[in-house]
Parts: C-alpha cells; structure tokens; sequence
C-alpha cells in the first residue's frame, strides 16, 4: 500500500511512519530525513537544502521531487511505502501522480494528522533525535534514560536547528500556506482521511491500525 503522512510539523507523521514501517515492512520515505541525510555527508543536495531548511522554508521541489523519483525506484518500494513530508504542495503532489501513474502505480490514502498550534509547539520544542540512528525523544514525553544520550545507540541527541521558537513558527506559516491546500486536493479525490493527533503516540497507532484494517476490507 501507499500511504501518504500529511500534517503540519510536530504533528507526529514521523513518529508513527517509524512504528508502522516496523510492523509492515513498508519503507518509511521521509524527504526531510533524507535531506538532513544530504547535509550530514556534505553532499550537493544537502549544500543546496540546508539554507532552505535552517529558515524553516521549502527545498525546491526539483530537489525533493528527484530524490523521491530516485528512491520510490528501488525494489524495497515495490510492495508499498509511506511518505512523510512529500508531497508538500499541489506542484509535488502533481509530480508524485504523474512518477506513480507511469508505474501504473497509484496512492492508497492519505491520512491527515489533525491537531493544533499550542500541540505543536510544545512538541516541537521539546523534541531531541538521536544524532547516530535518529530515534525520537522528547525531553517531557519520552525522555531518554540518560540526558541528551540515546538510549540505543549511545551517540548524542540533536535539537535540530529548524526546532528553534522563530523557524517553528516560519515552519507553521508555510504548512498553513502551502502544504494544507492539499488536504482539499486528496479529499476530493476521496483519499482522504483524518485522525486525532492530539492522542497519545499509542492511542494515535490505534487509530491508524483501525484505518488500515479497514482498508484493506475494502480491497
Ligand atoms: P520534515 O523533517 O519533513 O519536518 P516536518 O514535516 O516539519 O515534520 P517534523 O519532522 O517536524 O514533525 P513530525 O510530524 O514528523 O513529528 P514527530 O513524529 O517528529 O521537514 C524539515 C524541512 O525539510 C522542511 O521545513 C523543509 O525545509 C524540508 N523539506 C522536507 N520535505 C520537503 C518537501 N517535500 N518539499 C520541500 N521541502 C521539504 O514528533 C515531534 C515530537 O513530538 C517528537 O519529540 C515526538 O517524540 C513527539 N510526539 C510525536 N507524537 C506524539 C504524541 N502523539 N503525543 C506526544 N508527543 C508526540
């Protein structure tokens, strides 16, 4: 299956992408992941993105278009896959349609992530990742056992630079502008369907079991 994460940042689309990717075996394609991969290794995309992404502003889409082109290509793509952070405006989702439909290959749904700003923030601001195999912390919510350690691979965590109070709220401008259109663009294709993310990480996994499930009676 194909399913596309939508949701503004902090919403919980990686969080839960990690866990279902876990349980099903579907690729987890995250093109920020994948951007601050580029920035890590110095690469060409990642010398391009990284002054996009400290402003808390939108890559190009030819830069994350290629890279989504690239990777949906190999063989572990070919059973399904989930994305999360693409596509992020009408353009892409146009470019997504046209790389999945010269495969003869199309979304399954897309799950909306509803929640609000103070949410957001709150999360967003606490959030701390593993600098070695990116797991997820947050300093209230789920803690590490040792401060800023990663509790499975002992590297250090990050508080990644998009993270700080003034790019979190450039971040929610530009999701509210560019990347919310799109909830209307799949609802009325019919592949849209929403969630509470103000739930608990477990509680919001069960809702998106149930939604599968159903899903799949349809099929
Ligand atoms: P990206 O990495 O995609 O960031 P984002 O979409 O802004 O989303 P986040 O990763 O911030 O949040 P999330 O919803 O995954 O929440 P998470 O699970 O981490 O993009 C970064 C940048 O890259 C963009 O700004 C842009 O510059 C560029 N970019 C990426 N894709 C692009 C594209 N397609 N086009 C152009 N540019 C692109 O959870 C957040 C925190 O909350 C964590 O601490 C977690 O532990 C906690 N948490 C999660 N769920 C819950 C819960 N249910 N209850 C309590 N806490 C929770």
């Amino acid at each position: 299956m194909i399913l596309i994460f939508l949701g503004p940042p902090g919403s919980g689309k990686g969080t839960q992408a990690k866990r279902l990717s876990a349980e099903h075996g579907w690729p987890h394609l995250s093109t920020g992941d994948m951007l601050r991969t580029a920035i890590s290794i110095g690469s060409r995309v990642g010398l391009e993105a990284k002054s996009f992404i400290d402003q808390g502003a939108l890559v190009p889409d030819s830069v994350v278009i290629n890279l989504i082109a690239e990777r949906i290509s190999t063989m572990d793509c070919a059973h399904g896959f989930i994305l999360d952070g693409f596509p992020r405006n009408i353009a892409q989702a146009h470019a997504l349609d046209a790389m999945l439909g010269s495969r003869g290959r199309s979304i399954g749904r897309v799950v909306l992530f509803e929640i609000t700003e103070p949410f957001l923030i709150k999360r967003l601001s606490g959030r701390r990742t593993c600098s070695g195999c990116n797991t997820m912390y947050h300093i209230e919510a789920s803690p590490p056992k040792r401060e800023e350690v990663c509790d499975l691979c002992g590297k250090a965590l990050i508080h990644r630079s998009d993270d700080q109070p003034e790019v979190i709220h450039k971040r929610l401008e530009i999701y509210s502008k560019e990347t919310e259109p799109l909830a209307g663009f799949y609802r009325i294709e019919g592949k849209l369907q929403s969630i509470d993310a103000t739930l608990s990480p477990l509680e919001v996994s069960q809702q998106l079991s149930i939604l599968l499930a159903e899903e799949r009676s349809e099929l």
